[in-house]
């Protein structure tokens, strides 16, 4: 067996074609394989056409997934530029086919769920994940079930997802409570679950960090930020990290940052009470992609920041949207909830942890387009000056 399940708690192993997706013990599941490639074959890929090359997600194949080639449900995804901004680097995760991250995830758990024969897909979502999983269903030709927040998620994500074909359950509460009905749901309709407790969807996700590392020719960075809600990409950051150490990828381990929205906070109050309880709350941020209160992948998300010497932090709304507007006027841009990686760069350098010289990856989660309606509430009302149509006019308004 090259590939398995196994239990991040008491560690027993599942087959990795078992349809499961936490332990008998409750815990998490993890997938492990034996052996790792060497990095080069990875650079070798960058100058092919094919389109399993050309994904950053199946570049990695060899440390993502063990599946035919000719199994794989890519779009393609991932590589997504890497930007250096005023001293800081910000990989793009907005620039994958539909405009967040997940599509990094949703490539794999999809190719997954194709080769168990399942027939329906279901998430719960804030909106990313549910567009994503729409327009991997659509491709793979599965029926897809999304469970959303009814009046919490972003015009543009709703529609989006609407678009590519997928059923939305609107439920009448808020993102914790869509999980765990999703969660109920999938058990008793036999439907495959690909929010980010699928443990796929972690392997996909580890390759941001790959790529970026590949970006940077291998030098390790000193610091990755993440924005952190549900916990998935943190847990798959720290995975990443490891696995690449481990490899001999890179010579050094770079420190994960992942940064809350201050109403959204759980994870951060953990943290300050040095792990030793796990916080639910109920979240409230203009951030409504990280608007969580009870994220699944507490454990993993855990052991990454104590792996990594990680750290988290949480930054304001007031705070977040300051970044974001800092990030949009350097015409790059992205979504409310991605900023929290800048607001938090930017405190923690001010306090000290981040010290001068050490090099910062922000990496931006979802596209400037997810959201515009937070857009429009914070550029300034004088940037639009309604005119006759008349030359006069348009002298007066730029006079
Ligand atoms: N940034 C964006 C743009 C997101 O959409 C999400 C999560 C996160 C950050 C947080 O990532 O959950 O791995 O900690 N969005 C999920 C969704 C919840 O349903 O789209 P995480």
């Amino acid at each position: 067996m090259s590939e398995w399940l196994q239990c991040v708690g008491c560690g027993r192993r599942f087959a990795s074609s078992e349809v499961r997706y936490t332990c008998e013990c409750g815990e998490l599941l993890s997938v492990e394989r034996d052996a790792m490639p060497k990095r080069e074959i990875f650079d070798a890929r960058l100058s092919s056409r094919r389109a399993i090359d050309r994904s950053g997600v199946w570049r990695f194949r060899e440390a993502v997934l063990d599946v035919d080639e000719n199994e794989i449900v890519t779009h393609p995804e991932g590589a997504t530029r890497l930007y250096e901004r005023g001293g800081i680097f910000f990989k793009h995760e907005g620039e994958n086919p539909t405009g967040s991250f997940k599509d990094r995830g949703m490539t794999v758990a999809m190719t997954q769920a194709r080769r168990l024969g399942a027939r329906a897909v279901a998430c719960a979502s804030t909106g990313n994940t549910s567009a994503s999983l729409a327009a991997y269903a659509a491709q793979a030709g599965l029926r897809a079930i999304v469970f959303i927040p009814a009046g919490k998620v972003s015009t543009g994500k709703l529609a989006q997802t609407l678009a590519y074909g997928a059923t939305v359950l609107a439920v009448r509460g808020d993102f914790d409570a869509a999980m765990q009905l999703v969660r109920e749901a999938s058990d008793r309709l036999g439907i495959y679950l690909v929010n980010s407790i699928n443990p796929f969807r972690i392997e996909g996700q580890k390759t941001i960090v790959w790529e970026l590392l590949q970006d940077l020719e291998w030098n390790a960075p000193d610091w990755i930020v993440v924005p952190a809600g549900n916990l998935g990409n943190t847990s798959a950051f720290g995975k990443a990290l490891r696995e690449a150490f481990d490899a001999g990828w890179t010579s050094t381990m770079p420190r994960l940052a992942s940064i809350q929205a201050r109403g959204a906070n759980p994870f951060y109050r953990s943290y300050r009470d040095g792990f030793t309880q796990r916080h639910r709350i109920a979240a409230e941020t203009i951030a409504s992609a990280i608007r969580i209160g009870d994220p699944v992948s507490h454990s993993k998300a855990v052991a990454a920041i104590q792996q990594t010497n990680g750290i988290v932090e949480e930054v304001t709304d007031e705070e977040l949207m300051l970044a974001k507007r800092e990030i949009d006027e350097m015409g790059i841009g992205c979504e409310p909830a991605s900023a929290t990686t800048l607001a938090g760069a930017k405190k923690l350098r001010a306090s000290g942890v981040m010290k001068d010289g050490e090099r910062i990856v922000c990496v931006l989660t979802g596209n400037l387009l997810k959201d515009t309606d937070a857009i429009l509430r914070n550029v300034p009302a004088e940037r639009t000056i309604e005119i006759d149509a008349t030359i006069e006019a348009v002298e007066k308004a730029l006079g």
